[in-house]
């Protein structure tokens, strides 16, 4: 039986109660997260979560719940539903009200709703890399906020998936931002590039720990954006994302980067990812 979260209560699916009326379905008014679960532990919660509040808070919605009650739902969510590798999906739009696109009063409280999952790991094309498609950047200007407004980013990946490819690089004026839904890293001369953390991408958890890993291992990284014709000519180029981990990439529109086979510093990052989580290194 699978355990959901939602009005306050855990539930099973046939019991959830999902209005029309709710502002995620007209306008994607809503802000969500997706945690990983590693050996039954829930990994980065606390960052996740963390930023599940900076995003509703850009989009002026109060959470009817503290952090540390959020942690909770997620962690008993993981632990109910006995997941050992995979991830907890929340989300929390501003409630359900008869459409206007003005918020509605101040009566109406956001919905929080939640569910666990277990998901392998993509192992292998975290060890081999995958192909991506570069793709024209056309999201919004707030892409620092974790929205479930996706259209461009839904676009994106299928524009890149009609072609065999696993991601979309999006580049904006030139400049790549991000992947339809991770963080892009390149590395030239052995310094690794990523855009810098403003409104034109999100902030990953992922990014956050890779930025850590080379601190610790003293690889030197610029948080300095690189354009899609520097992107071609990279020594390596990955992806990180919560789901995908440290992702190498090993061709941009059918042009191998590199030598077209993840990189050393790519490895060496994995490596170091790896080791943070005893259950990826006994291999469940
Ligand atoms: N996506 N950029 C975008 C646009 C994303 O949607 C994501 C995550 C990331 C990476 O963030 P993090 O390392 O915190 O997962 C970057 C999630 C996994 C998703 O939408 O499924």
């Amino acid at each position: 039986m699978t355990l959901y979260f939602m009005d306050g209560k855990f539930t099973e699916q046939g019991e959830l109660n999902i209005s029309i009326d709710d502002r995620g379905y007209y306008f994607g008014d809503g802000v969500y997260e997706v945690i990983k679960v590693y050996g039954g532990e829930l990994y980065t919660a606390e960052e996740h979560i963390s930023r599940l509040f900076q995003s509703a808070a850009k989009v002026k919605m109060t959470i009817p719940y503290s952090e540390g009650q959020m942690l909770e739902i997620a962690r008993e969510l993981a632990l109910c539903n006995t997941i050992s590798v995979g991830h907890v999906y929340i989300q929390v739009t501003r409630g359900a009200a008869p459409r206007t696109h003005q918020f509605p009063a101040s009566t109406v409280v956001p919905v929080v709703s939640a569910y666990a999952i277990q998901n392998p790991r993509p192992t292998s094309n975290i060890d081999n890399g995958v192909p991506v498609k570069s793709v024209e950047d056309i999201r919004w200007l707030r892409c620092d906020i974790k929205s479930l407004n996706l259209l461009g980013n839904v676009l994106a990946k299928q524009e890149a998936y009609e072609v065999n490819c696993a991601e979309a690089l999006l580049h904006r004026d030139g400049v790549v931002t991000e992947g339809s839904s991770s963080n892009m890293f390149g590395v030239k001369g052995g310094t690794i590039y990523t855009h810098p953390a403003n409104n034109l991408i999100l902030n990953g958890i992922t990014r956050q720990v890779v930025l850590g890993l080379c601190q610790e291992l003293a690889v030197p990284l610029k948080e300095t954006a690189f354009t899609i014709e520097e992107a071609f000519k990279m020594d390596e180029l990955f992806l990180t994302s919560t789901t995908s981990e440290i992702m190498p990439i090993t061709s941009i529109d059918g042009h191998s980067i590199g030598s077209g086979i993840p990189g050393t510093l790519t490895r060496k990052l994995q490596k170091a990812f790896a080791l943070q989580i005893p259950s990826i290194i006994a291999g469940e």
